[in-house]
């Protein structure tokens, strides 16, 4: 990129904000320590259902602890989706019909939520647009997951859910410092990551996989975390590479993105990491838009 006067007035911001040095990525990772951690029961719960002899009555034994788990594992059960003829109040019975897959998607949506579903200022997105692009990233996730032949599809939709949550804690500690990155990102046209790695030395991603290694998630998922916004690592990982793609298929598909919409766009070098085309991207893209639509009354339940 050449250096136009827009990257100036960008340099000169960033060199009066250095001066300021009292909301860099130091200081972010300082304050990590205050947040609240992720439900240990539902961290638990996770760490079950991997072990393949653990029985449904631990889980629920586990689970009952947790009312608002417990009550969406319900929800879904009983919801038209899965069109039982009666009506299921019994957590253990609820588990058995959903089996590990949904279970799964159940905790990580339900735990997930509170975090997600706060309004993101400094990102100029409302209250639930922060939750909408996550629970959309994860749902297309799986439809990549498919284009790609990929299996683990579970691991792909944990990192999905989760993978801007830095942008909550950046808003949480430095919030009223990122109107800058809202109105320097549509003077510039530029994405949001380009300016944040500017004006903070890191971006959500960095902050966001800093967060997940505390929270104790698998090292894949902090990794894909971390890099879904550097294309020369990206390319490098099956599982970021799938992430990243989700990230800007939600994005294209204008899926609560804020005032960072529509700024992404796909790159041969990305499309060819996952041996895909530009007409198996646009299948792709149906695909993922079919599922955001059929989900609706699902991702619904958790909202109410
Ligand atoms: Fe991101
Ligand atoms: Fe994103």
């Amino acid at each position: 990129m050449g250096a136009g006067k827009g990257e100036d007035s960008v340099n000169a911001l960033a060199m009066q904000k250095m001066d300021n040095i009292d909301f860099t990525l130091e200081y972010v990772f300082e304050k990590l320590g205050t947040l609240p951690s992720f439900p240990k029961v539902v961290q638990e719960a996770l760490n079950r259902l991997d072990d393949p002899n653990t029985a449904i009555t631990d889980l629920a034994e586990i689970l009952k602890y947790d009312p608002g788990v417990t009550a969406n594992i319900l929800k879904v059960t009983n919801s038209a989706a899965f069109g039982l003829s009666r009506q299921v109040t019994n957590l253990e019975t609820a588990l058995s019909l959903l089996g590990q897959h949904q279970i799964r998607e159940v905790l990580m949506t339900s735990a997930s939520l509170p975090y997600l579903s706060v309004p993101i200022r400094g990102y100029g997105m409302d209250s639930n647009e922060l939750w909408t692009h996550s629970i959309g990233t994860a749902i297309i996730s799986e439809k990549v997951a498919e284009a790609c032949g990929y299996e683990a599809k579970d691991i792909l939709f944990t990192g999905a859910l989760l993978h801007d949550i830095g942008k909550v804690v950046m808003n949480m500690f430095i919030g009223p410092r990122l109107d800058e990155l809202i109105n320097m990102s549509r003077q510039e046209k530029r994405p949001f990551f380009e300016l944040e790695w500017e004006l903070l030395g890191g971006d959500h991603a960095v902050i966001g996989s800093k967060v997940l290694e505390n929270w104790d998630f698998p090292p894949e998922i902090v990794r894909m975390v971390r890099s879904h916004h550097d294309p020369d690592i990206y390319v490098q990982d099956r599982l970021t590479s799938m992430l990243a793609l989700s990230n800007i298929a939600a994005t294209q598909l204008g899926v609560g993105t804020g005032a960072d919409a529509f700024r992404y766009n796909v790159s041969d070098a990305l499309l060819k990491s996952l041996s895909l085309d530009r007409p198996a991207y646009e299948c792709l893209l149906a695909e993922a838009l079919k599922a955001l639509d059929a989900s609706k009354g699902l991702v619904s339940l958790y909202e109410k």
